[in-house]
């Protein structure tokens, strides 16, 4: 009875003893974080500067996003997000952050707990830093050059064909049909990206292919984003990995598998293809700049990822926001349909000379940006300066995107889709230099020309042809939540054969 009672007192010495460790561990680590870092400075939600885990909440309800755009509208430009890391609202630090570094300093790196590792280990042109990364962007960077552009002029017009004749033969057998354009833009970006890629057609348009890898795409991308939590705090790696749902792990499972798949049968097939496709450009290097089999694999994901959900979403958005503002649809419409006396008229020259459609493009890659959140980078060894502040080393900085092009200190009016703002004197105030959907720098987006054609071309042939009307039940489309990209809804559009 007595020994009893002592193994209880001990217990609960214990249980309190512990609780008084925790409560003093944390009360030293918000004296340090809010009184002697030297990130003290910096202004925002005090519990953010002592914990992540107001990012961690935010970022698994998939409001990212809007919190960090609502704390840069009450803090301003500059905002401590977490313990060490910084979110921009601002032109003036997308030049700091992400542009050329003056000839002695160190560029930033980009910050791996975010962007994790690749799933074969492998460098990929995303996550590399240094050598690797220059290697791989000098490969590159003649499959997405303008002659390489202009060479795959034929290929790309010839999927947006088969987008078109698929929405025909979809109107003509039901002409009351409602169709998922999110969907059909999805599978038409594939279909080029693939054959660019891997220099044969992934038939997704056709409906013979295996689709898939399109829905694969976006679990891999979330379940990257849910595994990032561990990666910043390293044992919640364990529980987390538990949690992420079955379904999630096959899908990026497949989509892994399905690249790999694709590219030992182009390499199987190096000496029989002539096709201006990315792996002949690539297997014909010097030696010198060669990747290797893994390094195909893995440059290879990225490709499938970056080239087609992206410019997929550009057009879903840009779509939706055309199909809530009548006015906006018929002024482009008109445009294209002045423009080009046919269809087969339509082509990359022309389509850069159209004001109209170029400002909805860009209004809707402001409005709604296929990639919503920071890129993080960590400050080099020696510290930088971003907006005129001293950031010490291993601070992430990032400049958020959705944050920065609603901010009303950058763009008047930022919550209505007003292409004109990109045409007329009028928002001459805008801050256009915040505006950077592509990144910035040497680590810009490699494919933001094959992007703007593929979006122009496949947006005018689809005005050219169709008259659009948004079912009711897509109103309100655009609330969704982000899990490192857009999780998008399905989008159901009425279309109808162009009245004269
Ligand atoms: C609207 C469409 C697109 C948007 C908004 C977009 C946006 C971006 C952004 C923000 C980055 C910077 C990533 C980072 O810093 O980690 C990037 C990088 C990249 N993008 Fe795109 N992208 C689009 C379409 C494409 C297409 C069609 C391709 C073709 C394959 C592509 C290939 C790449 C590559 C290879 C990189 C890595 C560049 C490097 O690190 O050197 N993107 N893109």
């Amino acid at each position: 009875m007595l020994s009893q009672s002592i193994y209880r007192v001990l217990y609960e010495h214990c249980i309190l003893s512990i609780l008084t460790l925790f409560l003093l561990a944390a009360v030293a680590n918000a004296f340090y974080e809010l009184a002697i870092n030297p990130l003290k400075k910096y202004k925002g939600p005090k519990f953010a500067a002592i914990s992540r885990i107001p990012f961690f909440y935010h970022a698994t309800r998939g409001n990212l996003n809007k919190w960090i755009s609502d704390v840069h509208v009450k803090y301003g430009d500059v905002v401590r997000v977490a313990p060490d890391e910084l979110s921009y609202s601002s032109g003036e630090a997308w030049k700091d952050i992400y542009g050329h570094v003056a000839a002695g300093k160190k560029p930033t790196n980009k910050d791996l707990r975010f962007y994790g590792p690749t799933f074969n280990g492998a460098p990929d042109i995303i996550r590399a830093n240094g050598p690797d990364h220059a290697r791989f962007r000098r490969n590159f960077s003649n499959a997405f050059s303008d002659k390489a552009l202009r060479e795959q002029q034929p290929l790309i017009s010839r999927y947006v064909d088969m987008f078109i004749d698929c929405l025909n033969t979809i109107i003509q057998k039901d002409p009351n049909r409602k169709i998922e354009m999110v969907r059909l833009f999805n599978l038409t970006t594939f279909d080029i990206m693939g054959d660019l890629t891997f220099g044969e057609s992934l038939d997704l348009l056709a409906g013979t292919g295996d689709d898939n890898w399109v829905t694969a795409i976006f679990a891999s991308v979330k379940a990257n984003s849910l595994r990032r939590m561990g990666r910043y705090v390293t044992w919640m790696a364990f529980f987390i990995q538990q949690f992420i749902p079955k379904t999630l792990k096959i899908k990026t499972l497949i989509h892994y598998s399905s690249c790999m798949k694709r590219v030992d049968k182009r390499i199987d097939a190096s000496h029989e293809s002539e096709r201006p496709d990315i792996w002949g450009l690539v297997m014909n290097q010097k030696e010198e700049l060669l990747l290797s089999k893994p390094e195909m694999y893995a440059n290879s994901q990225i490709f499938m990822l970056a080239g087609t959900e992206t410019t997929a979403t550009a057009l879903s958005g840009l779509t939706y926001q055309l199909l809530m503002n009548p006015e906006k649809l018929e002024t482009i419409t008109k445009e294209v349909r002045e423009t080009f006396q046919n269809d087969s008229d339509i082509g990359l020259i022309a389509l850069g000379q159209l004001k109209y459609l170029n400002a909805c493009i860009d209004e809707g890659l402001r409005i709604y940006p296929p990639v919503p959140i920071g890129l993080p980078r960590l400050a080099p060894s020696e510290g930088m300066i971003v907006c005129g502040q001293y950031v010490p080393e291993k601070t992430a900085v990032s400049v958020n995107q959705w944050a920065t092009y609603r901010n009303p200190r950058n763009f008047h009016r930022p919550n209505e889709f007003l292409p004109e703002r990109w045409l007329s004197s009028e928002f001459g105030s805008d801050n256009k230099s915040a505006f950077q959907p592509f990144s910035f720098g040497p680590r810009n987006c490699l494919g933001k020309n094959l992007a703007y054609h593929e979006m122009r071309i496949i947006l005018a042939k689809f005005l050219y042809n169709f008259d659009l009307t948004l079912a009711p039940e897509s109103v309100g489309w655009a609330e969704q939540k982000v899990y490192g990209l857009w999780q998008k809804n399905k989008l159901m559009v009425q279309l109808k054969p162009r009245t004269a």
